[in-house]
């Protein structure tokens, strides 16, 4: 079996190239080897790997990249929320069109399945519960309340609300133009599957992370920017207060999921959440990472200032990637904080974090 994993070149990419040559598959990979990205570092893909250098959204790449293949991983997209809410062609352009040009080059090809990277985005802010226990799929803060420091939502009675699992019956709701476009691809892949007999499926990843991710782009990323920060002695900045909750994934679980996608029939058609199941605030993050770096005396920047389409809590239910996938993560945020913080220091990280936030305070992003 040969699969084509678009944006193989990237963090999530090598791994999922790693985990299937280790299973027998063969992978080529096509990627455009984009600047933010990459820079002038030299890409290194587990051994076995082909690589072409090419844009999904370029017909004939796509389509030399597509010859002899039997399934396609689509990873390749622009990743940062914060930067596509102004650089909006660029992510409409490459995660949308790129999406759009792939398929058209699918048809009439013996390809049998197609996985895509969508992202917990979608959902905008995640599921909560009120006082008296119902579900509420469809949660947003409002704008003057974030500008006072009212950084939890609060239900149409200005009451509290309490931040639950979100499991993927939870509507939709786009906060962000990388979002739009991350449910543009979900959507294209799964619509292409359903009318072509293709086994289609979507997996909604949590905050990945592990060692390999780009250090250099401080748009996507937590743990990476944090660890660009702490390695050249400054604070993680943080948004709002840090008590806000995200999913942390590693890398390695994430690649088997791809792998387990792929091969288990039960999953076509669906989205599914790949996360750890586990909620962390980006506060506890910060302190966590900072001591297995050895600097524990650097606490984070906390900026009591909000960042436009950010989300206050989201984190994974995981129970349908249990059960249609057999998933189950295996690595522990605590548990493996030492071996990324080792990365980041040999990795020699510059750090971008004032450059982002300059960006985004000059364009009236954060408030
Ligand atoms: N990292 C996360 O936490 C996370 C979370 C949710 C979803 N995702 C999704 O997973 C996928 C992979 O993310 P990642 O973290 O590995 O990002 P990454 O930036 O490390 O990798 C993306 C790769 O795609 C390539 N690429 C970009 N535009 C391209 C184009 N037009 N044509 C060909 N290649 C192109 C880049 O050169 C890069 O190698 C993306 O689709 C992303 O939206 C990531």
């Amino acid at each position: 079996m040969t699969i084509l994993i678009t944006g193989g070149c990237g963090f999530i990419g090598r791994h999922v190239a790693e985990e299937l040559l280790n299973n027998g598959y063969e992978v080529r990979i096509l990627d455009a080897l984009i600047d933010q990205v990459h820079g002038d570092a030299e890409v290194s893909v587990p051994d076995g790997a082909e690589i072409i250098q090419g844009d999904v959204r370029d017909k004939d790449a796509v389509r030399a990249a597509l010859a002899g293949v039997n399934g396609v991983i689509h990873l390749a997209a622009e990743v940062g929320v914060g930067q596509s809410m102004y650089e909006i062609a660029r992510y409409v352009g490459c995660n949308d069109l790129g999406t759009a040009v792939l398929l058209e080059a699918m048809i009439g090809l013996p390809v049998k399945t197609i996985v895509v990277a969508s992202s917990m985005s979608v959902y905008g802010e995640g599921l909560y519960r009120t006082g008296d226990g119902k579900r509420l799929g469809y949660v947003r803060r409002r704008m003057q309340h974030v500008k006072q420091g009212q950084w939890d939502p609060l239900d149409r009675d200005n009451q509290p609300l309490t931040p639950v699992a979100t499991d993927e019956e939870k509507p939709v709701d786009l906060a962000s133009i990388y979002a739009l476009t991350k449910y543009a691809q979900e959507r294209q892949v799964l619509i292409f599957g359903e009318a072509y007999g293709l086994d289609a499926v979507a997996l909604r990843l949590f905050n990945v992370f592990g060692a390999g991710q780009a250090l250099s782009n401080p748009y996507t990323g937590v743990l990476a920017n944090f660890g660009s920060r702490l390695a050249n002695g400054q604070p993680p900045m943080i948004f709002e207060d840090g008590r806000q909750r995200r999913d942390f994934v590693h890398v390695r679980d994430v690649a088997t999921a791809f792998r387990l996608a792929l091969e288990k029939p039960a999953a076509a058609g669906h989205v599914i959440n790949i996360g750890s199941g586990q909620a962390y605030s980006i506060a506890d993050v910060a302190t966590l990472l900072a001591d297995a770096m050895g600097v524990p005396e650097i606490g984070p920047d906390i900026m009591n200032k909000a960042r436009s389409g950010d989300i206050r809590n989201c984190f994974a239910d995981i129970s349908k990637a249990r059960e249609l996938l057999g998933f189950e993560p295996k690595y522990r945020l605590e548990n493996t904080l030492a071996p990324f913080a080792e990365w980041v220091r040999q990795t020699g990280a510059v750090d971008r974090g004032a450059e982002m936030k300059r960006q985004l305070e000059e364009r009236g992003l954060v408030s």
